[in-house]
């Protein structure tokens, strides 16, 4: 094996707006229970973004505490890749904003828009400038304000979602070209555009000139997540070269805690081994995942060196998976 760049990430941060919605608050607003949400999916609270608030606001403090987690400074930043679908303004994108909130120097920023496969697919991205040497230090940050994106008379939707961020940094590191080494070791990205009309936003800039309201055919969602996350999360394990049995921890994007054991079982894995925080965030789309990364280091489970598989399905049909060694 020879020596190779690896994108590794050094530091992990999240934030999370004040503001908790209960299954009781929401069963004020419409037709439904705390005991139906907790047992469809596992949600007992979201949080949810102050008015006159914006995406790139969450998207800051989580790159902020993330960037004090690695020791490093915005001053070292040259390359921000914000995923989210919800930003504060149709353009520019948020990963601009984020640069000049931190002010950070003249670099590389941009946002990538895979709905909840947003991690993923940035992480991902961003491994295509590290690991060549075109960035000494990135920020990957997952943010959204899902909740300004809801139906409050759809029942079927707007008990799901909720808004945060979370951010990691990304530095080249010289490895060996083993699975021993720290950095993102391999992943499988997928989308499927025909299967648009599942789950979509009925607005945009070029058609309605609204932003629109989600809308999910939940089920049928359900049933393409549980099926294709499992071929992705193989396929990525497969790039890394690793066996599922060596993953420690299995980090999905957070939906519905029922589609999280549906892969788990489908997969033959542990469900002692899969972080699960969505029933304290509800799906943060592309937030879920380093919102989950973050918690399971700050209770202590997470632990440098460890292997990670990270797993999302989202709109478009967008969803991949990627293997980490922290
Ligand atoms: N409270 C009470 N009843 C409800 C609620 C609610 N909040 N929502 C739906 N119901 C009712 C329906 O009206 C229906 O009633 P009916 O039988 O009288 O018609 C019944 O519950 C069953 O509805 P289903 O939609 O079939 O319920 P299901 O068990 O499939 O659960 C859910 C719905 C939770 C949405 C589930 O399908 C799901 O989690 N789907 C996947 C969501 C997902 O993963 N999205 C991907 C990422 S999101 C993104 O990319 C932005």
């Amino acid at each position: 094996m020879s020596n190779l760049i690896r994108s590794v990430v050094t530091g992990v941060g999240a934030y999370l707006p004040e503001d908790v919605v209960t299954n009781a608050d929401l069963a004020k607003v419409v037709d439904t229970t705390d005991e139906w949400i907790v047992e469809r999916t596992g949600i007992r609270q979201r949080h949810r973004i102050a008015s006159g608030h914006g995406v790139s606001d969450l998207a800051t403090e989580a790159a902020r505490r993330a960037l004090a987690a690695a020791g490093r400074t915005p001053a070292d930043v040259d390359l921000i890749i914000v995923g989210t679908t919800t930003p504060d303004l149709t353009f520019p994108a948020v990963a601009t904003m984020v640069q000049r909130k931190l002010g950070c120097p003249i670099g590389i920023a941009f946002d990538v828009q895979a709905v909840c496969s947003g991690f993923v697919y940035a992480l991902s991205t961003a491994d295509g400038f590290v690991a060549r040497n075109r960035s000494k230090c990135a920020l990957v940050i997952g943010a959204e304000a899902m909740t300004r994106l809801m139906d409050w008379t759809d029942r079927g939707t707007c008990v799901l979602f909720g808004d945060g961020a979370g951010a990691v940094v990304v530095e080249p590191r010289e490895g060996q070209g083993t699975t021993d080494d720290r950095g993102l070791l391999g992943f499988a990205l997928r989308a499927d555009g025909t299967k648009q009309d599942l789950l979509y936003v009925d607005g945009g800039v070029s058609t309605t000139g609204e932003v629109g309201k989600l809308r999910m055919q939940g089920n049928q969602v359900f049933r393409h997540a549980v099926v294709n996350i499992s071929e992705a999360v193989v396929a990525a394990a497969a790039d890394a070269g690793v066996a599922l049995s060596d993953v420690d921890w299995f980090i999905p994007h957070q939906a519905n805690q029922r589609i999280l054991q549906g892969v788990a079982h489908r997969l033959g894995i542990d469900e002692a081994k899969v972080i699960s925080t969505v029933a304290l965030h509800a799906n943060t789309s592309a937030a879920s995942i380093p919102l989950a990364l973050n918690q399971g280091i700050a209770d202590g489970r997470i632990k440098p060196g460890q292997l990670i598989l990270m797993e999302a399905m989202g709109g478009g049909l967008t969803w991949g998976a990627c293997v980490l060694r922290l």
